[in-house]
């Protein structure tokens, strides 16, 4: 554990880290963000190989340029913890003034003259006042970690999966040495320690961002880490809840109801970024791997790329967002703002890389026309996000209710012979998209609907209904191909097709 904590960390300074968090962590409210920078467009803004900054000249002004991005990179951070209170800015205590002095003009070198002692007491402040709920993970757990596992990792980042406390799965983020982000700055500022702080900045700011942004479909951060290295003092490590990268290949082989699921928390998701304590907050980067599944939700993991900041403008042509297929302007309102941008792009990105792919193929028929509507409405950004959270809710209401199935028409062309306590274990058939790879296994709202179902393909003889149930409460049944080997089981009920 130790040898790969010094493999993905490096040498860099812990009390400003700590500081910073400390700050943010503990300062409650927010206020409205700072003058915005000019309009940003509504593509993902970090392609592969995108740089953390715009190039910058080699040589003599690197020092300062790379000072100038930690500096911007400590302010960003702070924004996230600024109380909103209508103009009272709340004021600073001198203990956060005097880090917050300090913070972006400290180097490294600096940072080794502090005696350790100070900064080791400051990691332990730190830890007593972050009341993380639940009670927070810290070095102690992670020093004891098992089974270390490599997941993934991106510009930034390295994730690694661990056990802590022997029971609980987590997630652990560090900076990547190898990453492109460390990488290219060490090559171009030739400042390892330096460099690593810069990078450093993304997991505190993530760490800042998963705080503060509470909500079922956020990520939950259970703690972190500064620790040594062997040669490394200070290395910051992530802990988080564990997820399992979402694979849109795999999902688009998945029932309707499951990905109805994932449509159904990233529009909860927005829905609550859009109204934010930290105000309406916008994921610039948003492709399927910024996100990950836990039991079968969609979350969001990866904050770095998130912001804040609505676009200021003069006229409507400043509130201009292109995307690869679609341009948009929206309106410049008289305080000049651009219109709900932030939660605009969102939704338009949850439409081009989501819905489109998810939300209409292999829906019940009846539901189709409302699914079709929500796909277009979005995708011409018609809808603000709250209308289109109240629908998708709509469209969960009908199928959980069965509502959507009320106006088919509902006669049998066969006839079925209840079998109650028993199940057929074998005769299986495919059918797509099944819960079960090598049998037809479906979910039904009730017995008429498996009937239904039944009468429809011309392989089934046979249905099984079961006592589990899908995460909208609809019943798992097996469809079969025949009856000809009938066994008792107290949990389930079998239909037998008598006539055809
Ligand atoms: N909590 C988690 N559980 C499981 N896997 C995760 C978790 N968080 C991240 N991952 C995986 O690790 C990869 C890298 O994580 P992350 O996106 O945070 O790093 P990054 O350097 O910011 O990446 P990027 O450059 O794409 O923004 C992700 O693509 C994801 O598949
Ligand atoms: C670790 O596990 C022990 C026993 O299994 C438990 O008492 C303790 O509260 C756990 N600690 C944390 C931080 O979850
Ligand atoms: C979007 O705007 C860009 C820049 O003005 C332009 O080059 C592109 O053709 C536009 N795309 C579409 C689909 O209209
Ligand atoms: C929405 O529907 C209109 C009218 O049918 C159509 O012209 C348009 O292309 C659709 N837009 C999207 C994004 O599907
Ligand atoms: C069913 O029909 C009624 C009356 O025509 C209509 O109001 C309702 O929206 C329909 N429901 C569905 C799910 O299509
Ligand atoms: C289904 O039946 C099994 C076997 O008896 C039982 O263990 C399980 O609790 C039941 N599940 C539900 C959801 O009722």
């Amino acid at each position: 554990m130790r040898r790969r904590k010094t493999a993905v960390a490096a040498a860099c300074c812990l009390a400003l880290l700590l500081g910073t968090l400390l700050n943010v962590l503990f300062v409650p409210g927010s206020e409205l963000p700072p003058p915005p920078p000019p309009p940003r467009d509504g593509a993902p803004p970090s392609p592969p190989g995108a740089p953390l900054e715009p190039p910058e000249e080699e040589g003599g002004g690197g020092r300062a340029a790379l000072a100038r991005q930690l500096r911007e990179r400590y302010e960003e951070v702070l924004r996230y913890r600024q109380p909103r209170a209508a103009g009272v800015r709340r004021a600073v205590r001198p203990r956060e003034r005097r880090l917050m002095d300090l913070a972006p003009a400290r180097t490294s070198a600096e940072q080794q003259q502090q005696p350790r002692g100070r900064a080791a007491a400051e990691r332990g402040r730190a830890s007593a006042e972050l009341g993380l709920e639940p009670p927070p993970l810290g070095c102690r757990e992670l020093r004891a970690a098992g089974g270390v596992q490599y997941l993934g990792s991106g510009y930034t980042k390295a994730v690694y999966k661990a056990v802590l406390n022997r029971s609980l799965a987590v997630a652990l983020k560090a900076v990547d040495f190898g990453g492109h982000d460390v990488a290219r700055c060490v090559r171009q500022f030739a400042a390892l320690a330096d460099c690593y702080r810069l990078a450093a900045y993304k997991i505190v700011k993530e760490m800042v961002l998963l705080q503060r942004l509470r909500h079922a479909n956020v990520l939950q951060l259970y703690g972190y880490c500064y620790q040594d290295s062997n040669d490394i003092p200070d290395t910051l490590t992530a802990i988080t809840e564990l997820g399992s990268p979402l694979e849109m290949i795999q999902l688009l082989q998945t029932s309707w109801e499951d990905r109805f699921r994932i449509c159904l928390s990233l529009v909860r998701l927005l829905h609550y970024l859009a109204h934010s304590p930290l105000g309406s907050v916008t994921l610039l980067d948003f492709r399927p791997r910024q996100f990950v599944i836990v039991d079968g939700e969609l979350k969001v993991t990866d904050l770095d790329d998130a912001s804040i900041e609505e676009s200021s403008c003069t006229s409507n042509s400043d509130c201009f967002m292109e995307f690869p297929a679609r341009n948009f302007t929206l309106p410049c309102s008289i305080e000049g703002r651009c219109q709900n941008m932030n939660e605009k792009r969102n939704l338009y990105n949850a439409y081009r890389f989501f819905f489109t792919y998810l939300l209409p193929h292999s829906a019940p028929p009846s539901l189709r026309p409302l699914l079709d509507k929500i796909v277009n409405a979005t995708g011409e950004l018609h809808w603000g996000i709250d209308e289109t959270a109240a629908q998708l809710e709509r469209v969960l209401n009908l199928y959980k209710s069965g509502e959507y199935l009320q106006n088919t028409t509902r006669i049998s062309k066969s006839e079925y012979r209840r079998v109650p306590e028993a199940f057929i274990p074998d005769e299986n058939y495919r059918c797509w998209p099944s819960y079960h790879h090598k049998g037809c296994l479906l979910s039904v709202f009730d017995v008429n609907e498996a009937i239904e179902i039944c009468d429809s393909y011309s392989q089934c003889k046979a249905f099984v209904l079961t006592n589990q149930t899908t995460w909208t409460g609809r019943q798992l049944v097996f469809f079969k191909a025949a009856s000809n080997h009938i066994m008792p089981d107290p949990d389930k009920i079998t239909y037998v097709k008598v006539t055809d």
